[in-house]
């Protein structure tokens, strides 16, 4: 009888996280999720996994860790707002620091310690004196509470690694899009382009639109936690040890992610300018070889593959 390695998906009613959690049990984990639906959908749980709502703070959240015989954990559970984070910096540590820290004490005191995969960005954490392709080595500057409480956690999992001998792993994604995305948060312009296009409504762009960012699609991301929880890690060491970009190494303008949308949908809907937001990174895309050659991940689908199934799916959810 082969053996079923078992998994627990924090985060795993939200967006990318229930596309980890449908992506370990296809390749046969069996799967739990942790999530406290705080943004997540009971329906986006896939019904193949057993759901336990908790909040990652909690005392029973760090001892399912504990106690679950998990493998692994894959750690998406978090307060991903930047603008919250600014407003708000307490409530973001909250949940972003001080949450996976109590995962990780529970993860330290299992009897046979899960490999924790942590949701990191390659945003956020790279600020704005990086020069795309940022590299894992990149010296770091993040901008806003959201960026730092992520690096933190990072070197907390660095610690973790060489204290405790705790096999983690850091995936910091580009922008991820796909179906599932929230259409009203910050950070999804796809979805929210979607939205727009489904109600015959003009694509609005900050500034002139040439500013670069890097699309992954979500497919790619849950693959890459399903490598991430399997491969052989590099020795523990300093933070960037066992940090991987996760993107397409490829910076996308905001109007070509719209011209290339309105391909794949069919449509020509005027795009109109708003002024530019103020702090707007010009370029921002990650360079991606590290984990091609570590973890055996390599992005799978196309920008216009990604956004032709994307679109797809937000046609079949649209009332109009
Ligand atoms: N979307 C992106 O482009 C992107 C980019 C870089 C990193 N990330 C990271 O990926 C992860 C998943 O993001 P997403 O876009 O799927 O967001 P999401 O909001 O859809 O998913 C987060 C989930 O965590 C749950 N959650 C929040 N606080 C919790 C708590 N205290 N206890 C238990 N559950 C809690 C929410 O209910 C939600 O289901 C996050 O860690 C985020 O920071 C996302």
């Amino acid at each position: 009888m082969p053996t079923i390695h078992r998994a627990l998906v924090t985060g795993g009613a939200g967006f990318i996280g229930s596309h980890v959690a449908d992506a370990l049990i296809a390749a046969g984990f069996a799967v739990d999720v942790v999530d406290d639906l705080s943004r997540g959908r009971r329906d986006q749980v896939p019904a193949g996994a057993a759901f336990h709502q908790l909040d990652i703070r909690s005392p029973e959240a760090a001892a399912l860790v504990r106690d679950g015989g998990y493998d692994v954990v894959c750690h998406l559970a978090a307060q991903i707002d930047v603008r919250v984070s600014v407003a708000d910096p307490v409530a973001d540590a909250s949940r972003n620091i001080l949450g996976t820290l109590n995962l990780l004490e529970g993860a330290r005191a299992a009897a046979r310690p899960p490999r924790v995969v942590f949701s990191s960005t390659g945003g956020a954490i790279y600020g704005d004196l990086a020069v795309p392709p940022s590299r894992e080595e990149e010296a770091k500057d993040p901008e806003s509470p959201y960026g730092i409480a992520k690096l933190s956690v990072e070197y907390y999992l660095a610690y973790y690694a060489r204290q405790h001998g705790l096999e983690t792993v850091a995936l910091r994604y580009s922008n991820v899009y796909g179906p599932r995305q929230d259409p009203h948060g910050e950070a999804g312009v796809v979805a929210i382009f979607c939205g727009r296009l489904l109600d015959a409504r003009a694509l609005t762009v900050f500034g002139d639109g040439t500013q670069t960012r890097d699309y992954v699609y979500v497919g790619d991301v849950a693959a890459a936690n399903v490598c991430a929880a399997r491969a052989a890690l590099p020795a523990a060491g300093r933070v960037d040890a066992r940090a991987f970009n996760v993107g397409t190494g490829v910076g996308t303008s905001v109007l070509a992610l719209a011209a290339t949308l309105q391909q794949v949908a069919g449509t020509a809907l005027p795009v109109e300018h708003l002024p530019p937001r103020t702090g707007e990174q010009a370029r921002s895309f990650i360079a991606n070889d590290k984990g091609a050659r570590v973890l055996g991940w390599r992005p799978a689908y196309s920008l216009a593959d990604g956004l032709a199934t994307t679109y797809a799916w937000f046609r079949s959810q649209h009332r109009g």
